[in-house]
This record gives C-alpha cells, sequence and structure tokens, in this order.
C-alpha cells in the first residue's frame, strides 16, 4: 500500500494501540503477530536497539524480514541506533512502513527523514525525555510522526514519565492536522487515559499489552481508555 494511503488510514482509526513486540513471546514470535493481528490491532510497533545509542540489544533487520512474511499490517519500527542513516533502506527493504529515528542522534533531521520518504515509508522523530520539545519542532514539516519518549529507551516495562504529556500537549498545539503523535513506554491502563488526552494518536504497548492472555480484551480496554481520554477532550 503506498504510505499516504496507509497514513490516512491510521489517521482515520486514532487513537490506536501499538502493541510493542519487545514485550511478546519471541519465541513464538510468529503465533504472536497472528494473535495481535487477530485481536484486531491496526499497528505493530517494533523496537531496534543497537546497545549504543542504548545500553540494550534487541532485534534487527531479520526480525523485521520474518515479521513482514507473517502479516499486512503496518510495520512501525522504532530506530534506537547511533547511525540511523546507516540503515534506513536496509529497514524499508526488510518491511518497514513508518522509520522513526532519534533526534538525540540526528540534531538535523531534515535529510534522513526526507530519505525516509523518498524511500516510501511514513518518516517519524522520536526525543527521549529529557529532550526539550523545542528541538524537534522545526522539523515537524519533514514528519509524519513523532514519537514522545515515556522512558528512556532501551528497556520494557519501566515506569511512565510525566514529562511526556507536557511535550504531547505542545505539540498537540503547534501540529498540522497532517502529523500523528505518538507515545512510547510505560503506557498502561494508569496513564494511557492522560496520554490521549495529551494528544497522543499512537500509544505503545507493551508490558501492558502482552502481560495479559486475552489480547482481544487487552486491546479493546485500552483502545477504550484511550477513546475516552480523546473524547472527554473533544
Ligand atoms: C522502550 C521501547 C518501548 C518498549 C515499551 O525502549 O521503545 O517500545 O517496548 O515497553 P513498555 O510498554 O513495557 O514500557
Ligand atoms: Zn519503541
Amino acid at each position: 500500500m503506498a504510505v499516504s494511503h496507509l497514513l490516512e488510514d491510521l489517521h482515520r482509526a486514532v487513537p490506536l494501540i501499538a502493541p510493542s513486540l519487545l514485550a511478546c513471546d519471541l519465541a513464538n514470535l510468529g503465533r504472536e503477530v497472528r494473535r495481535v493481528e487477530e485481536a484486531g490491532a491496526e499497528i505493530l510497533h517494533l523496537d531496534i536497539m543497537d546497545g549504543h545509542f542504548v545500553p540494550n540489544l534487541s532485534f534487527g533487520l531479520p526480525v523485521v524480514e520474518a515479521v513482514r512474511r507473517v502479516t499486512h499490517l503496518p510495520l512501525d519500527v522504532h530506530l534506537m541506533i547511533s547511525e540511523p542513516g546507516r540503515y534506513l533502506k536496509r529497514f524499508r527493504d526488510a518491511g518497514a512502513d513508518l522509520l522513526t529515528i532519534h533526534i538525540e542522534v540526528a540534531p538535523e533531521p531534515g535529510e534522513l527523514l526526507e530519505e525516509i520518504h523518498a524511500l516510501g515509508a511514513g518518516a517519524g522523530l522520536s526525543l527521549n525525555p529529557p529532550t526539550p520539545v523545542r528541538l524537534v519542532e522545526p522539523y515537524l514539516d519533514h514528519c509524519d510522526l513523532v514519537l514522545v519518549m515515556s522512558v528512556m529507551p532501551g528497556f520494557g516495562g519501566q515506569e511512565f514519565d510525566e514529562t511526556a504529556l507536557d511535550k504531547l500537549r505542545r505539540l498537540d498545539s503547534v501540529r498540522e492536522s497532517n502529523l500523528l503523535l505518538s507515545v512510547d513506554g510505560g503506557v498502561n491502563p494508569e496513564t494511557i487515559g492522560r496520554c490521549a488526552g495529551a494528544g497522543a494518536d499512537i500509544l505503545v504497548a507493551g508490558t501492558a499489552f502482552f502481560s495479559h492472555e486475552d489480547y482481544p480484551q487487552r486491546l479493546a480496554e485500552l483502545t477504550s481508555l484511550a477513546r475516552t481520554a480523546k473524547d472527554v477532550q473533544v
């Protein structure tokens, strides 16, 4: 699907829960992806870590390719790596639909974001909790997505950092309608409503999603909490 149609579909469907495969049963990856798809998820989040930008390693190109082979869901690939420019084409070729890079490793990310567009993917820009939101604002026109980190990236299961909420509110107040806002880290039933109320459209959930056996029910619960918060906001 052309990325413009994919982005339109995502915009129509927000708020969306993006299960983060980092927290799934990786020994049964194909089965997990099918279960998430059957539960009704409309997007999957994949965390790529290089042991350099973040103090952890997760998975890389072969895993993105493997996931691509078993699903048509959009793959939201979060690059927590120091040299994203070296790998953009390869992740796109592996099947990424959205590619998100970090401003901390690309302080002037305009060219990389345009390269992502040229590859036919959606371009995302992420910022860590200590990074001020004003640093990403000059680049919003180059972005389809801004991913606000609500934990220091590298590990699932961390506590939600409230500073993300002010960033979401600020971005929500300055964004054009075609920009998606996403939040990642510590999103759970306690925090998801505040995230959606602050403007988040895509709510990445690892532990909070995969720690429950009944995926359809979990997805419905989280979606309903996010929807209610957005409706209250409107
Ligand atoms: C953190 C990753 C997240 C992670 C979220 O470095 O970017 O996507 O999977 O995990 P939870 O939802 O458990 O905080
Ligand atoms: Zn992530």
